[in-house]
């Protein structure tokens, strides 16, 4: 195992991942931790993420002499983590000028356990202003650019390493290498992480924590609930319950589909709870989009827990990049979401022993790759990421049942021209938006005034940043006619083309 300390940089679960797809399991700390959880489970080796930050900006993260002191294991400090090491030891970081940012070549000076296999002169990602001006004492230069002295560096006495660029990212040249010489070469690990073995240590582990009690768990229908209800009926069988809530805000035919999938396609005895009208009579005249997701967080808790009974237990679809935010050196990241895995009901629970979070060391495709050895169908870890308040923060404005239907219908058409074309691979996520703005139009010899609609589709890897996807204009237009002939009430449709950030996938 490794572990990366959390600098802040936005490339620290990039780390993460790059090292698990590597076949060595990897847990992420922030840098405020104490030295003994940073260390706990005795990792192999300590990468220490890049930053944000300069050393020099007041607040800005250092790392600290205890758990210098005690880091026993060979360390790899990345970017402003090379900084901080180096810093930390008694070198001299510089403020920048213009920096270094993009790509740099870089040459190798001396032969390395780190270098293994890098040829001499390589392109690497560089991203800082500033640099490590002098090395600490036992520190021998290994590499440099042009702009940057000591682009790697090492003590390989005290088995430190650290490198001004970032080898986790893809326009690195040879950073696998880079990563491998570290894990493999100099801290020793093997390539055992492995998910086919998580899935049977996971289970066994449900098992036991279960101990015979019931298991609820909500399904959406989307991949992480329903891998989550696949594995607990695989490691509990009968006794898991999944419980799917209809809450009035969900697509066209999707309480069916769920219902199918669930049901037919993977064997589940699901519950379904026909809670529409009870959602809808509490969002009746609330605009306000953050009102919406807390009335239907919290009524979905009302419908939820009236079936929890006695001693059953509740398991929750949170994932690892959920349960490290909240760790992360800018603490919980600012509020676009209100995450509902966490209300005083759900965490009276988790005092009583009764949560159980399966997922939460996984990442969303890691979740997916364990969906497929669990041999759930492609099309349903396929799908589209549909939010927990749904159409709720599709209908701009007030939720009503009238113009639900209207953005059922135009969303219902959207999907299914998507679904028949080849651009369904690239977008990560689309969807159409009922907006409170009514235009003037003409249809036939009449004059219309009715709904505009936006068009939202988007390429993506974990909905953290997106792109506006750039679908063909010819397919652009089948959809947006075919909206404006057959569905009552839009009379006009425009497409969205903001990227995140500055905007959010959703509108609300
Ligand atoms: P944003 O709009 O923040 O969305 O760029 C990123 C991803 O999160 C989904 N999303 C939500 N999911 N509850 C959820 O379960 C929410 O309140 C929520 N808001 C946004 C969004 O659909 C996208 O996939």
């Amino acid at each position: 195992m490794i572990v990366i300390v959390d600098f802040g940089s936005q490339y620290t679960q990039l780390i993460a991942r790059r090292v698990r797809g590597l076949g060595v399991f990897s847990r992420i700390v922030s840098c405020q931790e104490a030295p003994a959880e940073v260390l706990r489970g005795g990792p192999r080796g300590v990468i220490l993420s890049g930053g944000p930050a300069s050393l020099y900006a007041k607040g800005a993260p250092r790392l600290r002499k205890p758990l210098l002191e005690r880091l026993d294991v060979p360390v790899l400090g990345i970017c402003y983590g090379h900084q901080a090491l180096m810093h930390a030891m008694g070198g001299k970081v510089e403020k920048g000028g213009s920096g270094e940012y993009g790509r740099a070549e870089v040459d190798l000076l001396h032969e390395d356990a780190l270098l293994a296999g890098v040829p001499r002169s390589h392109h690497v990602w560089m991203s800082h202003r500033d640099h490590v001006a002098a090395l600490p004492k036992g520190f021998t230069r290994l590499a440099h650019s042009p702009a940057t002295p000591n682009a790697v560096v090492c003590n390989r006495a005290r088995r430190i390493w650290g490198l001004q660029f970032h080898p986790e990212v893809h326009h690195t040249e040879h950073g696998t290498r880079y990563l491998e010489n570290f894990l493999f070469g100099i801290c020793g690990c093997s390539r055992d992480w492995s998910l086919g073995d998580w899935i049977e240590q996971t289970c066994a582990e449900i098992r036991e924590q279960s101990a015979g009690r019931r298991i609820l768990s909500a399904v959406s229908g989307g991949v992480d609930s329903t891998v989550m209800a696949v594995l607990l009926a695989r490691a509990v069988g009968s006794h898991a319950r999944p419980v799917f809530v209809d809450n009035g805000v969900l697509r066209e035919g999707e309480v069916e589909e769920v219902q199918h999938n669930l049901g037919e396609v993977l064997g589940l005895k699901l519950k379904t709870i026909r809670g529409a009208s009870h959602f809808l009579r509490h969002l009746k005249g609330v605009t306000d989009p953050e009102k919406k997701r807390a009335i239907i967080g919290r009524e979905f808790l009302t419908l939820f827990f009236r079936e929890l009974r006695g001693d059953d237990m509740l398991a929750q679809g949170t994932l690892y990049p959920d349960v490290i935010e909240s760790v992360s050196v800018h603490g919980p990241s600012d509020k676009i979401k209100t995450h509902h895995n966490r209300v005083p009901e759900v965490l009276k629970l988790i005092r009583q022993g009764r949560v159980i979070e399966p997922l939460k060391e996984l990442f969303k495709d890691e979740v997916r790759e364990v969906g497929r050895l669990l041999e759930i169908p492609e099309p349903i870890l396929a799908r589209y990421p549909f939010p927990g308040p749904g159409l709720a923060i599709r209908v701009l404005g007030e939720v009503t049942p009238a113009r639900l239907k209207v953005l059922r219908a135009a969303d219902r058409i959207f999907r299914d021209e998507i679904a028949a074309s080849p651009e369904h691979a690239r977008v990560w996520q689309g969807f159409v938006v009922l907006l409170p703005v009514k235009a003037v139009g003409v249809m036939g010899d009449s004059r219309t005034y009715a709904n505009v609609a936006a068009i939202r589709a988007v390429e993506s890897v974990d909905g953290m940043t997106a792109d506006w996807a750039r679908l063909p204009h010819e397919l652009l237009d089948r959809i947006a006619r075919r909206i404006v002939n057959e569905v009552d009430g839009i009379n006009r449709v425009v497409y969205d083309i903001t990227s995140k950030p500055p905007g959010t996938i959703e509108w609300e």
